[in-house]
């Protein structure tokens, strides 16, 4: 049974049709990666996976591990495995590092054991991550640069081993060092038991990690599909021969 179907997927944000029939499929142990032009849906369809509110599902359904939950809560969803890591994470002034991943880990397991082992854990995966000790101890990206909240969502999905990842733009304003310990992150949750779905604008991060699939989101639609080799040959050619094949009018 696959991890995630998407199947013909209309979407609505405000009234505003932005999801016009996404089909996609991602098996156990799949890393897929979704591009496309700028404003062409793609953080619209990592929301809709997880059920933000503004998001109105008007045809089409999503099916994880074969459970259909086109209408579940994003709480419901989280708790079967899903996991989003946001384009723009938002800072939660007050709250610790430490204590947001404690609580987020509680809900989401519901098991005290998890929680018994945290600190051990959250060491190790900051280490793994090379952050600061001094991170587990501050406010929730508050202050953070651009880069150290896109190690803190990375962190947060090595702490709840998601069986879905959906990693929204994760690898933008990486430094060098940083794209490269991000995806050693992606990488060690990567198993046969689970999925990914990286959003990406740059072919530079499919050199860390490997994608058996590309997709390409035009005007929310997939308008191609095709195997590693298709972010090549996007970076080299733009996307306008995705959006105006050869023979179309
Ligand atoms: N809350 C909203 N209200 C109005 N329009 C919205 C809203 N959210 C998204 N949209 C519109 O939906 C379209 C798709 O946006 P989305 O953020 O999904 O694009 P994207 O493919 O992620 O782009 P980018 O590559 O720039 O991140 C855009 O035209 C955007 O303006
Ligand atoms: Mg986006």
């Amino acid at each position: 049974m696959p991890l995630l179907v998407i199947e013909n997927l209309h979407v609505e944000v405000e009234g505003k049709p932005i999801l016009k029939g996404v089909n996609l499929v991602i098996e156990k142990g799949q890393i897929h990666a979704l591009m496309g032009p700028n404003g062409s849906g793609k953080s619209t369809l990592s929301y809709t996976l997880l059920g933000h509110p503004k998001y109105t599902v008007t045809q089409g359904r999503i099916l994880f591990n074969g459970e259909d939950v086109t209408n579940a809560k994003t709480h419901e969803r989280a708790r079967k495995g899903m996991f989003l890591s946001f384009q723009y994470p938002t800072a939660i002034p007050g709250v610790s590092v430490a204590n947001f991943l404690r609580t987020s880990l509680k809900s989401i397991k519901g098991d005290e054991g998890v929680v018994k082992t945290f600190r051990k854990n959250l060491r190790e995966k900051m280490g793994q991550l090379e952050m600061d000790e001094k991170f587990a101890t501050r406010y929730v990206n508050e202050g953070f640069s651009g880069g150290e909240k896109k190690r803190l969502e990375t962190l947060q999905m090595a702490m709840l081993e998601p069986k879905l990842a959906i990693l929204d733009e994760t690898d933008s304003g990486l430094d060098i060092d940083a794209l490269r310990i991000v995806s050693g992150g992606i990488n060690r949750l990567a198993s046969p038991e689970r999925g990914i779905l990286l959003i990406t604008h740059y072919q530079r991060i499919l050199d860390y990690v490997r994608p058996q699939f590309i997709h390409v989101l035009v005007a929310g639609q997939i308008a191609h599909s095709g195997g590693p080799e298709l972010a090549k040959e996007l970076e080299k050619k733009g996307y306008d021969w995705v959006k105006h094949p050869a023979g179309a009018a």
